[in-house]
């Protein structure tokens, strides 16, 4: 199959923020397709994080002196503008900054679900879930008493939306979904999902670790109670995750972690918490991680969200088409045309590492393993999985390299 290269976005120029890309691996061109791993970081964003460390680096909220006073309002308006990038109706005041996506699964988990959740109350989860949220929900039942159920996936890796209208009570407290599954592509129908939860008077929360990097995501659209992400997915810093909650939900919430920065008023005997978001966020907070989101989503909205999810989609269906070739690839999940930025599949005959393995030899990064989704392997009846991943700056041509270091693969053991 011929390559063509219709992208909406100028990849040329975007690849020259990313110097990275530049690097040879084993003597070849790096081509890095472990993106639902984590992404790189372009030029404005590192020097975000230089120009913070350079001239303001401060603590926020503990200082009047100047740079802690630009450190705040930088920090503070990040809050805002990752409110606005996810379409949240009230601000920073629904933003709360955590290290990561699991990070945030567990505040919500350990905040909301400790306390609210008692043995006769169910989470509905789905088989595709990562084990951020699986581990976690699975833990927090335990110690409450509720139990977890799983809304199961179809053979061609859809979600069996019948057997969801029936987990699915009037038992269930939370549905948590991933967005789209880092393993399988699969895109939840988040509104449908939404409204069958809030029919039966629970909490919808959605894992968006793998949406919102390559899609508009609108939280009010979906009508989510709660919805997280990361940074380091969406050109960010590593260390820095998102959890969007409903204004008044975050309100009711009690603090899971304790300390500085999340008190209004301290005395021997008794504490009260700062105003949202700060009442999530103790001790000195994810500053220059924060800062540099905000640049991250400048960044992503400069290209144009819709422009990014064209071009993760042309990526994702090239490399469907082209693994198709081969009689002796397995792709895990719904056709290439209708699925998220990722592509798992297995050769016949050739673990997954030792596809990786070779891959890298020919410069080619993926991911090979379970991808934290250990159960939805067995289910899948394998162990491990390669697994493709784009973004903005990926081309036809690699995702060639690609099948040409499979083909490489596949010589080596045949
Ligand atoms: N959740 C990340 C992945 O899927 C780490 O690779």
């Amino acid at each position: 199959m011929e390559a063509t290269e219709q992208q909406s976005l100028d990849v040329e120029r975007v690849r020259e923020d990313f110097p990275i890309l530049e690097r040879e691996v084993g003597g070849e061109p790096l081509v890095y397709l472990d993106n639902a791993a984590t992404t790189h970081t372009p030029e404005p964003v590192v020097e975000a994080i230089a120009d913070y460390y350079r001239r303001y680096n401060s603590n926020v909220h503990r200082g009047i002196h100047t740079l802690s006073q630009e450190a705040s309002v930088a920090y503070e308006d990040a809050h805002d503008r990752l409110a606005e990038f996810v379409g949240a109706e009230h601000g920073r005041e629904e933003m709360v900054f955590t290290k990561n996506t699991t990070e945030a699964e567990n505040l919500v988990a350990f905040a909301w679900g400790l306390n609210e959740l008692g043995p006769g109350d169910e989470v509905v989860l789905t088989q595709l879930e990562h084990h951020a949220s699986l581990v976690t929900w699975q833990q927090v039942a335990k110690k409450t008493g509720a139990e977890v159920k799983y809304i199961p996936v179809t053979e061609d890796g859809y979600l069996d939306m019948e057997a969801a209208a029936e987990l699915i009570t009037d038992d269930t407290e939370l549905v948590n979904v991933a967005h789209v599954s880092n393993t399988l592509g699969t895109i939840a129908p988040v509104s449908e999902l939404a409204d069958i939860t809030h029919d039966h008077d629970a909490l919808f929360f959605v894992d968006g670790a793998q949406a919102v990097p390559n899609r508009p995501v609108d939280v009010q659209e979906i009508d989510a109670d709660f919805y997280a992400f990361s940074g380091h997915k969406m050109l960010g810093p590593t260390g820095i995750g998102c959890l969007y909650g409903k204004r008044h939900l975050l309100e009711e919430m009690e603090p899971h972690l304790y300390g500085g920065m999340m008190i209004e008023r301290v005395t021997y005997e008794d504490s009260t918490w700062a105003e949202l978001p700060w009442k999530f966020e103790a001790g000195t907070p994810v500053i220059a991680q924060g800062i540099a989101l905000a640049e991250a989503v400048d960044y992503l909205e400069d290209l144009g969200m819709d422009a990014v999810q064209a071009h993760e989609d042309r990526l994702t269906e090239y490399a469907y088409d082209r693994l198709s070739e081969f009689d002796d690839v397995d792709i895990y999940g719904p056709p290439g045309d209708d699925r998220g930025g990722v592509v798992s599949f297995n050769v016949e005959g050739i673990h997954a590492h030792d596809v990786s393995s070779i891959l890298n030899d020919h410069g080619v990064a993926i991911r090979a393993g379970d991808h934290c989704t250990q159960p939805l392997h067995q289910e899948l009846g394998i162990a491990a999985s390669v697994r493709a991943s784009f973004y903005v700056y990926n081309t036809t041509e690699e995702v060639d390299a690609l099948v040409d270091a499979i083909d490489a693969a596949r010589d080596i053991f045949n």
